[in-house]
């Protein structure tokens, strides 16, 4: 089963597990994980699930896509190099995905 570890900015780091398949967002989402919103559902139309990926873990994430590379230019705290949309960013078997929250996303 996968898991993801959500470090936030304070340093709390929170590990949820996710099925293959489930995005960041939804896992956070579902296990009550501060720090992503995910107010749209995962359609690409918010932003509100900023993360910054770990480089450990930016091998298992395929490139952005550009609709999503334009909505990170609309992010509350402002986009970095590793920056993603966690809805955009899909588990697969045997991963432990880590991520930093922003400190705000709305
Ligand atoms: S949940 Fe809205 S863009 Fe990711």
């Amino acid at each position: 089963m996968p898991t993801v570890t959500y470090t936030a900015p304070d340093g709390t780091a929170t590990t949820a597990s996710g099925e293959a398949g489930d995005s960041v967002m939804e896992t956070a989402v579902r296990n009550g994980v501060p720090g992503i919103v995910g107010e749209c559902g995962g359609s690409l139309s918010c932003a509100t699930c900023h993360v910054f990926v770990c480089p450990e873990s930016a091998a298992f994430f395929g490139e952005r896509e550009d609709l999503e590379d334009d909505m990170l230019d609309g992010t509350a705290v402002d986009r970095q190099e590793n920056s993603r949309l966690s809805c955009q960013l899909k588990l697969s078997a045997g991963h432990d995905v880590f991520v930093r929250t922003p400190e705000s996303q709305v």
